[in-house]
């Protein structure tokens, strides 16, 4: 994983965690080294998304609930672009949620091999 490419998809986590808290503000960054790939958990409590958007979130411009999502301001392009930097490192990107609740987000991708220097 080229690192500036991961801080980029770090900020773009945090920045939703943030945006859709609500009053709830507590986030959670959770990383875990498996065998042959990092694992990497954005979770938040806020105000989760609905189960029928969920399959769309990843679409470039997608946003939910237009009207509540205007006053935030964004452009919906920020998973859209997450996923792309996660797939040109070979990574992946997926997203659990439940409404009122909060949602995680959990980036894997392969290990760097060792290098002697
Ligand atoms: N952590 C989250 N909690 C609740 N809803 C989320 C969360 N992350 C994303 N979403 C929903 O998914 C939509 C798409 O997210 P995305 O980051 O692509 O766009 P955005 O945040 O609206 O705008 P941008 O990231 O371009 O500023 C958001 O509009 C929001 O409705
Ligand atoms: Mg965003």
């Amino acid at each position: 994983m080229v690192p500036h490419q991961l801080e980029q998809i770090l900020l773009i986590l945090l920045d939703n965690a943030m945006k859709y808290s609500n009053e709830r503000y507590i986030i959670k960054v959770e990383g875990t080294t498996r065998e042959k790939f990092v694992e990497l958990k954005v979770i938040d409590f806020g105000i989760g998304i609905p189960e029928k958007d969920l399959p769309y979130v990843f679409d470039r411009f997608y946003r939910v609930d237009k009207a509540r999502s205007r006053l935030q301001g964004g452009t919906g392009l920020g998973l859209a672009i997450a996923k792309r930097l996660a797939e040109c490192n070979l990574g992946q990107i997926s997203i659990t949620s439940k409404e009122n609740e909060g949602t995680t987000v959990t980036v894997r991708f392969p290990l760097a091999e060792k290098r002697v220097p």
